[in-house]
């Protein structure tokens, strides 16, 4: 079969996504033995998402945690886009940033990008925008972060710190970088084309806010890259400190192929799915299963491409045990993929009513979060 080279920029995710290949391409390192070994020294038990390789590869995150261990002030820097209802998929960095941000007990800036997504989107209004700001902003919030270390903003409602940011770093940027960069051409809009240089003003903002020297790292899955190529090319130049990164996969959407994606509602899971379409949607999920119970039993399954089986391993079952079991017993023909199925539609369900009920919870603490001019 003739093999479509998969696509990865910050707007497009497409085809089977080799994350080796990306490694070279993104010019990032793997997340090694060592890494993990120094994080394991600083917290209580290692994030499910880093054990199982969600997270997987970083730029100077040990340079990062030199500078915590030298008492170098550390940073946490991450954001959403908002273009639609929250996803399973969105949560993934963000849950790994709370994990950090209790881990080393830092500040957090968390940009939400309202002008990229009017900008990018030409179905999108703003109002629109700012509807799916609201609801992300409490989806944001309800993965609890903590609210006196955590700054929430959003580019069109704390633009003159963000803007003046921005000028400065857009100065260094020539339109040819920006170019090979996002792929912008002429037929781009302007607000495209300076769009970057807001995304990488929170790298800076915190240093520029207080003059203290400030080291940041930003958690994201990393189709994000770009962004931080330009702002670390920069960041000498106006005499800050290179962010640091910690990237992540993408989560597979629950069809067979590609990323979870909001485009693709049946094999997303929302947050604000009820109880009944998250197992629906679980129940449709495609599967390593075998097209009879007969032969499933016969032949075994193959975990190595099952949806059900990927979520139940990158994200809803922390226990070792109980994952290296499940895989063998399924290879083994011991499983079937109803009996899978029905494990995760329990733990996706649970997942979803504990978030709601955070989310219910938030709408008291926007005040606490939301910074404004
Ligand atoms: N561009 C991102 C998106 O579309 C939003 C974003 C802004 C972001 N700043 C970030 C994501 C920092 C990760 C880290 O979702």
């Amino acid at each position: 079969m003739e093999r479509v080279d998969p696509v990865v920029t910050p707007w497009e995710v497409r085809g089977e996504v080799d994350y080796k290949e990306l490694i070279e391409k993104f010019g990032v390192e793997p997340i090694t033995e060592e890494i993990v070994k120094r994080l394991r020294k600083h917290s209580s038990g290692l994030h499910v998402l880093l054990r199982r390789g969600v997270f997987f590869s970083h730029r100077e995150f040990d340079e990062w945690i030199d500078s915590y261990e030298k008492g170098v002030k550390v940073i946490l820097y991450t954001g959403r886009g908002p273009s639609g209802n929250t996803h399973l998929g969105h949560m993934i960095p963000w849950m790994f940033t709370k994990y950090l941000q209790d881990t080393f007990k830092c500040d957090l800036y968390f940009q939400i990008t309202d002008d990229e997504k009017f900008l990018f989107n030409p179905e999108l209004s703003t109002d629109q925008v700012a509807e799916y700001t609201k609801g992300n902003l409490l989806d944001i919030i309800a993965v609890g972060f903590d609210p006196e270390r955590t700054k929430i903003f959003t580019d069109l409602t704390y633009s003159k710190p963000l803007y003046n940011m921005a000028v400065r770093i857009a100065k260094h940027v020539t339109f040819s970088t920006a170019k090979a960069t996002f792929g912008f051409s002429d037929s781009s809009n302007i607000g495209m084309v300076f769009f970057p240089a807001m995304q990488a003003a929170p790298c800076f903002l915190h240093q520029y806010l207080t003059s203290e020297d400030a080291h940041v790292l930003i958690p994201c899955a990393i189709d994000q890259e770009p962004y931080w190529r330009v702002s670390r090319d920069v960041a000498p130049k106006m005499g800050y400190r290179k962010p640091a990164g910690v990237y992540s996969k993408f989560i597979p959407g629950l069809g067979s192929g590609g990323k979870m994606s909001a485009s693709l509602p049946d094999t997303a899971i929302f947050l604000s799915d009820t109880n009944e379409e998250a197992v629906r949607k679980v129940k449709n999920a495609f599967t390593g299963g075998q097209p009879t119970i007969r032969e499933q039993k016969e032949r075994g399954g193959n975990p190595d491409i099952c949806v059900v089986y990927s979520y139940l391993y990158s994200l809803f079952d922390e226990d070792d045990r109980a994952v290296a079991e499940t895989y063998s017993s399924c290879k083994g023909g011991g499983l079937i993929c109803g009996e899978c199925k029905e494990r995760l539609a329990r733990k996706v369900v649970a997942f979803l009513e504990d978030h709601r009920a955070r989310r219910e919870k938030a709408k008291d603490s926007v005040g606490k979060f939301l910074i404004k001019e």
